[in-house]
């Protein structure tokens, strides 16, 4: 298998558009690629290198574009291909680098393959996805299995007037293609090269994970807890040895040997040992790999019936999580670094702090941009924006991966008022908020009142105008830090040498270094409060700090809140 040999995402920085809320560039409320486009220029002053692109294929945004209903057509509210092949070219010239996001698991239901699948059930179409007979349970008919899905209860979807149901891993609107037929893995090639030949630079493959499934469609035995005779058991569906053919086909067809990046979206389930297998820098079908490990070290996840109060970063587990993919595939892969995108909330809600919000901002930029790996941040992160503190159930519910959710909350008793500080801590919706450009109405997304829900985050002096303007910023920290981690010392310094832990056992502190020539050292206080932490070295500089002065004597860091140092040390 040919890989790229130049491997270029090392020296870069990635950024995550979520394309809705990134700004309106024709005054309909809604994101596009005008938009996008209008704002290159903020994104080469950020220093990001690579875009990745949330969905902007056709689809009737059941699940926001993760549902397509033509791969080869532009969702006339992002704009057309002559847009995109616009946007290609700017950021070209800018030096900034296009990855779209390709969904391969699954299409919409109203996709024409499966208008015509559902039609005709003799039809070639409809041996692209998954139809199964129901099983007959006393004269109740039920689905072939017991498998549940992420967004509802059960993964089958009764076909009307039929015995027969469909599977789909995310929302009944999200039909599973089936890439044991040949056929589709061709389809799917296809794609790619006409986007290639267009002159992306990547692909982001959502839910990659999943495209081998367990054909014998055998009930799950894992215990079913709310007892609703449905499980999500991601053995069925995520992970499967024949992934690893899928995408070592995917590479060769599709990619033809071009040097085009290939990112796998590969899901919580995921070994660090079979990820290594996926992303092996000579023989993995891909090159870099997401999994969730690093997110939710905070008992966020499903914490309906929690306090706020109870949501504590788990510093020792994120280490944890940091080190033991580290370990795994640092000789063999490489890796992206990301604390959050689309799918979660902000990264200032998660691991933060609203009271320490400047500082805390800081520190995570730092802490991360600085690990070994490819840093990917999610759009207004470099912003310090909030999460949607102020929304209702409706507008959580808006996003299918939430509203089913909610149903069940309901059923299970949980009060509004629970399910909603929930919502407003957990849900995805979070962070699909319109970025705040400035301070005139509506942050300066759009002229008109935006389609989605959006925060006062712009009023609070939370936007791109008054940050660029205030030297102390958290947009202009980001700035620093990322064109320190692209200077190719440093960048060669963090790629290529081992990362040590500093004081590995320290609840609260993150600290690593890179020894080389110099050696740059990391040290971050994670907590709203102060703490100690011991330090054996002298400090020669003091590259990036978001906090003044330095407290230290006797060989002890006082660290204030979210205190976050970069030093070159000896
Ligand atoms: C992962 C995407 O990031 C998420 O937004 C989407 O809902 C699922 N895949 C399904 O495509
Ligand atoms: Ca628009």
């Amino acid at each position: 298998m040919e890989k790229n040999s130049d491997r270029w995402w090392r020296n870069e920085v990635g950024y995550i558009v979520y394309p809705e809320a990134f700004k309106d560039g024709n005054g309909d409320g809604i994101g596009d690629l005008k938009g996008l486009i209008s704002k290159l220029d903020y994104l080469k002053d950020l220093g990001v290198g690579m875009l990745w692109i949330c969905p902007i294929f056709a689809s009737p945004m059941e699940d926001n574009g993760y549902d397509v209903s033509d791969y080869y057509a532009i969702n006339p509210r992002f704009g057309s291909l002559e847009d995109l092949k616009l946007l290609l070219s700017e950021a070209h010239e800018r030096n900034i680098r296009i990855l779209l996001d390709l969904v391969l698991n699954h299409t919409s239901k109203e996709h024409p393959w499966f208008q015509k699948a559902l039609a005709d059930p003799s039809s070639e179409e409809r041996s692209y996805y998954i139809f199964r007979k129901g099983k007959m349970v006393g004269d109740k008919l039920l689905p072939p299995t017991n498998w549940g899905s992420f967004f509802t209860p059960s993964c089958w979807e009764k076909v009307e007037g039929s015995d027969e149901f469909y599977f789909h891993a995310f929302g009944s609107g999200m039909p599973d293609v089936d890439w044991s037929n040949p056929k589709v893995r061709e389809l799917y090639a296809e794609i790619a090269d006409f986007y290639i030949k267009l002159g992306v630079d990547g692909f982001r493959l959502d839910a990659v994970a999943h495209l081998a499934k367990d054909l014998s469609f055998t009930d799950s035995d894992l215990y079913d807890e709310d007892g609703d005779g449905f499980v999500l058991d991601p053995s069925k569906f995520s992970n499967r040895p024949e992934l690893f053919h899928y995408l070592e086909e995917f590479r060769e067809k599709a990619l033809k040997g071009r040097s085009v990046l290939l990112i796998g979206e590969v899901g919580g389930s995921v070994q660090p040992y079979e990820g290594k297998a996926l992303a092996d820098r000579l023989s993995g079908p891909l090159d870099l790999l997401f999994n969730f490990d690093t997110v939710w070290n905070n008992g966020n996840f499903g914490s309906i019936g929690k306090k706020d109060e109870e949501i504590v970063t788990d510093v020792m587990q994120l280490k944890h999580n940091f080190t033991r993919w580290y370990d795994a595939c640092h000789n063999s892969c490489d890796m992206p670094l990301y604390w959050c995108n689309h799918d979660h909330p902000r990264l200032l809600a998660q691991y933060g702090s609203r009271i320490y919000r400047k500082e805390s901002a800081k520190a995570l930029a730092l802490t991360l941009l600085f690990l070994y790996g490819t840093p990917f941040l999610y759009q207004g992160e470099e912003l310090a924006m909030d999460n949607l503190i102020e929304g209702s159930i409706e507008d959580f519910a808006a996003d299918v991966g939430t509203a089913d959710s909610i149903t069940s909350y309901r059923k299970a008793g949980y009060s509004d008022e629970q399910i909603l500080s929930f919502l407003r801590r957990a849900a995805r919706m979070n962070a699909r908020t319109p970025l705040s450009w400035d301070s005139s109405p509506y942050g300066g997304f759009s002229e008109v009142k935006p389609l989605l829900p959006y925060t006062k985050d712009y009023l609070a002096g939370y936007n791109a105008k008054v940050e660029h303007d205030d030297p102390y910023s958290v947009l202009n920290f980001y700035r620093s830090a990322i064109a320190l981690r692209k200077n190719t010392y440093y960048n060669n310094l963090v790629q290529n040498s081992q990362l040590e832990w500093i004081d590995w056992n320290h609840q609260d502190v993150i600290s690593y270094l890179h020894r080389g020539y110099t050696t740059i050292m990391v040290i971050t206080n994670m907590r709203p409060y102060q703490v100690y932490f011991t330090f054996n070295f002298q400090i020669a500089d003091v590259l990036l700090h978001n906090y003044d002065g330095v407290l230290l004597s006797n060989h002890v860091l006082t660290l204030r809140p979210f205190e976050s140092y970069l030093l070159v040390v000896k």
